[in-house]
């Protein structure tokens, strides 16, 4: 499809995958990792139970969703050389109506030290002023993940298709207190007061960590006394995502939202069990700056899932146009790697709507 109106709003959609740890080439993730076919180009792409609704790139792998600003932007880990998880770049496709996509060129690739070894999962934040930032988790020449931030070139380009990584980068690494090669895909950030936070996945031995960060000027980031959230026995957090909905309203709502009418969810995709968990409870930015869970919401192992087949790595945005907050997710088929190889594809985004209504959320 071809975009020659003016294009007024921009969405962002930004994506989050989360996948592998990589450490002296040695993989540690519950997710398989096949060198041997990541780079290996299919010849032609078979087209039999490819979906007409759902979002699939042209061709190869595929995991990971996205958010962005008139024109959806959807940025996702994907794999430009095969079919199979490796070469992780965040590839970038735009649309008008969130069915029909145009491709883009890749809008992050690994380039600098802070992001030569892969381009994670990550975020975006639309300021005011309406400029777009994304967050994303670099792998540095250590294997360390740290977390970056790129804009785009040019504003006036209806399309952003180039974004710059500005030379302060990396804004967040992890402290001596943490752990570097588990600390990754930073979330859109919020607003209340005079501070910015955004939180970053990680975990502590066997614990749960939603580390949290806050920042005046959008560019130094410190982190908080307490993390937002954390939870025992649960395994590494990835793909955090926490944002507020209404109480008094059935619309969603900006990630800057606060007040009496308002909850917050806090999801975490689970990389031990591979399922999106979440809990609805309250935020305090003012006191200790935590959320907690609320009454009747458990956490961990047993909370409520978003989806029950294979659905991991989800992020919601905020739709400004249409006052909806939409929730995108990545899912597999199930089939092998040597499947997806022949088929010359793997994965798609799926999407859903975010509703609160008595306290229950709907999707
Ligand atoms: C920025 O994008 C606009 C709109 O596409 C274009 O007219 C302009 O030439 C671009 N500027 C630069 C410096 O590339
Ligand atoms: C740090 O994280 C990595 C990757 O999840 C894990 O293999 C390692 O055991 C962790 N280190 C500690 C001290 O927990
Ligand atoms: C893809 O699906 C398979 C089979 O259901 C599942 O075991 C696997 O964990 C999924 N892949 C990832 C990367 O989550």
């Amino acid at each position: 499809m071809e975009f020659t109106e003016n294009i007024l709003v921009v969405y962002l959609i930004i994506g989050c995958f989360c996948e592998i740890i990589s450490k002296n080439g040695v993989v540690e993730a519950v997710h398989k990792v096949y060198p041997h076919l990541q780079s290996k180009t299919a010849l032609t792409v078979k087209q039999l139970h490819r979906t007409g609704y759902h979002f699939q790139p042209p061709m190869n792998w595929i995991n990971g969703p996205m958010y962005y600003n008139g024109i959806y932007h959807l940025f996702y880990q994907y794999n430009p050389k095969g079919a199979v998880w490796g070469n992780i770049v965040w590839a970038h496709s735009v649309s008008k109506d969130m069915v029909n996509w145009e491709a883009l060129e890749p809008a992050i690739y690994p380039s600098e030290s802070f992001d030569i070894n892969g381009c994670w999962s990550g975020s975006a934040t639309v300021l005011p002023e309406n400029k777009p930032v994304i967050f994303y988790t670099g792998i540095d020449p250590n294997q360390y993940q740290v977390q970056n931030y790129a804009v785009p070139e040019n504003l006036s380009d209806p399309y952003l298709r180039k974004w710059v990584k500005p030379a302060d980068n990396p804004i967040v690494v992890a402290d001596e207190t943490m752990n570097k090669t588990a600390f990754r895909d930073p979330t859109t950030a919020w607003k209340i007061g005079g501070h910015w936070r955004m939180v970053v996945a990680s975990r502590r031995k066997q614990r749960g960590m939603a580390y949290l960060y806050k920042s005046r000027d959008f560019r130094k980031w410190v982190k908080a006394k307490h993390p937002l959230h954390s939870v025992p026995n649960t395994g590494m957090f990835e793909c955090a995502d926490f944002f507020p909905v209404s109480l008094s309203g059935d619309t969603g709502l900006d990630n800057s939202a606060f007040g009496p009418n308002v909850k917050h969810v806090l999801k975490v995709s689970l990389d031990l069990t591979r399922y999106e968990y979440y809990t609805i409870g309250s935020y305090f930015p003012e006191a200790r700056d935590k959320y907690v869970v609320g009454k009747g919401f458990v956490d961990g192992w047993n909370g409520l899932r978003f989806d029950f087949g294979n659905f991991y790595a989800s992020k919601t945005f905020f739709d400004p146009s249409k006052n909806r907050r939409i929730l995108w997710g990545w899912t597999n088929e199930s089939d092998t790697a040597q499947d997806d190889v022949q088929k010359g594809w793997a994965g798609l985004q799926v999407m859903l709507l975010i509703d609160l209504y008595d306290n229950v959320l709907i999707l």
